[in-house]
């Protein structure tokens, strides 16, 4: 296992933060490649309960956390984050390495992001409201700030004197207050002083680290179906999730990934707008809501709950190249007395596949359900496989099947420990 990508293979919130957690005693290095604090990953261990938006899930760990070149970055989220970190005893100097390429999520991404949201009304994506989508944005159109423009004073204005040339008009046709020069740049060195000791380019000792064989965990934010290319567009987020990701993101060919986990709930959430075929929107829905505890790690949303899309993970598996996948709240499905399973869609009775149309035609398929018992006792807790219900293990068996590889992680709990490892 020398280098593994973890990726939620969903609509998010799949339960990377856990993983990832779990799997870090053995990690060297965690890289964060893509996202920014759109990110909220949950991790409940021995020094507390963390939602994470920025620094990688491993940081609890021996490894080097490296939040890498394609990941945006909110200044004040990060420091806040780190500071969050150090007062609960982590360690952090010389174990977070921050690229100067990230580009910085500026006050004004934030309200274009609302605006554009606005705008679009009732097509809007339901975005975290993060500033996502116009920092991304402003990167390929090469209006983007970076950290490495902060470490010359000068330069930060001057880039920065353009951008509000380009965005106050933009502000003011949509009612907003302008935004001063002056204000702008003490909110930003005020927050960039409290995190420029951490700025490390990564890639040199990922690169090294790859050479040498060390293991590295890749830890994917969002999850496929978000992917700016192959999720639900528009109902998706700015950056490139999939495994090709990688190398963009941090630098590390992909040559050198030897093993991708798709993390997978048993069921199916997703927070924001788009198409979801699986969704329930009856008291079984609500049931899964309050079991699972489906509210946005970031935002606090209600998450919209269904039953497990095995046309998804299936796409997700043959995008990436899972070599397994790692199922997670498998106890939340404990009570249920039937479970479904969407084992695939058809369009005007026709067998059809996710890529067959975009998220209008997402929106008019059929999910074709297969019913299985439920196992109706409790899994909560459960570290070996042989100890799960029967019923509960033909459900997994179930799911490796339809999605053709194994499940060698089966999560049946929040904390570190509710594990079955296989
Ligand atoms: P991420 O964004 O993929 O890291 O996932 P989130 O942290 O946003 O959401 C997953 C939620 O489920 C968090 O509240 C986790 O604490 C919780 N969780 C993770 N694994 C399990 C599990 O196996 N069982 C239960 N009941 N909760 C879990
Ligand atoms: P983790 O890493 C779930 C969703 C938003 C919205 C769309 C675009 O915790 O799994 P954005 O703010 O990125 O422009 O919003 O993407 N979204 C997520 N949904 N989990 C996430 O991250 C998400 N990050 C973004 O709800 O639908
Ligand atoms: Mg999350």
């Amino acid at each position: 296992m020398a280098a593994t990508l973890i990726i939620g293979s969903q609509w998010g919130d799949e339960g990377k933060g856990k993983i990832i957690d779990f799997l870090s005693a053995k990690a060297d290095y965690i890289v964060r490649y893509q996202g920014g604090n759109n990110a909220g990953h949950t991790v409940i261990n021995n020094y507390g309960t963390f939602p994470l938006h920025l620094v990688p899930s491993g940081i609890f760990s021996k490894a080097t956390a490296c939040i890498s070149n394609g990941t945006v970055l909110d200044l004040e989220v990060l420091a806040e984050e780190i500071a969050m970190l150090e007062k609960a005893g982590i360690k952090l100097n010389g174990r977070l390495l921050i690229s100067p390429r990230c580009h910085i999520i500026m006050p004004y991404h934030k309200l274009l992001d609302k605006l554009y949201e606005q705008a679009k009304g009732a097509g809007k994506t339901g975005t975290t409201g993060r500033g996502i989508g116009p920092v991304y944005a402003d990167k390929v159109s090469y209006q983007g700030i970076r950290l490495y423009d902060l470490m010359n004073k000068k330069q930060f204005s001057d880039k920065l004197k353009v951008q509000l040339r380009i965005k106050n008009p933009i502000l003011k046709v949509f009612g907003e207050n302008p935004l001063t020069q002056k204000n702008v740049e003490k909110m930003i060195f005020k927050a960039y002083s409290k995190i420029k000791s951490f700025i490390v380019e990564p890639y040199p000792v990922l690169s090294k680290a790859a050479k040498n064989n060390k293991h590295i965990l890749f830890e994917a934010a969002q999850a496929v179906f978000l992917d700016n290319d192959w999720g639900t567009y528009p109902y998706v987020t700015a950056s490139s999730i999939t495994t090709g990701g990688i190398n963009a993101g941090c630098g590390i060919p992909v040559q050198n990934i030897t093993d991708v986990i798709g993390v997978v709930k048993a069921y199916t959430t997703r927070v924001g707008e788009g198409p979801f075929p699986t969704e329930l929107l009856d008291k079984e829905g609500a049931y899964l809501q309050k079991k699972g505890a489906e509210f946005g790690a970031t935002t606090g949303r209600p998450r919209r709950c269904g039953w497990f899309d095995a046309e998804l993970v299936r796409f997700a598996c043959e995008l990436n190249g899972f070599t397994s996948i790692a199922i997670t709240k498998l106890d939340v499905l404990d009570t249920m007395k039937q479970i479904k399973i969407c084992t695939g869609y058809t369009y005007r009775g026709k067998p059809v596949r996710y890529y067959d149309g975009d998220a209008e035609f997402l929106k008019k398929i059929k999910p074709v359900y297969k019913i299985l018992p439920g196992w109706q006792q409790s899994t909560k807790g459960i570290t070996q496989f042989e100890k799960l219900p029967q019923k509960a293990q033909n459900y997994i068996k179930e799911l490796e099947k339809l999605i053709g590889v194994k499940a060698i992680y089966i999560s049946t709990g929040p904390k570190r420990e509710e594990i079955i490892a296989r």
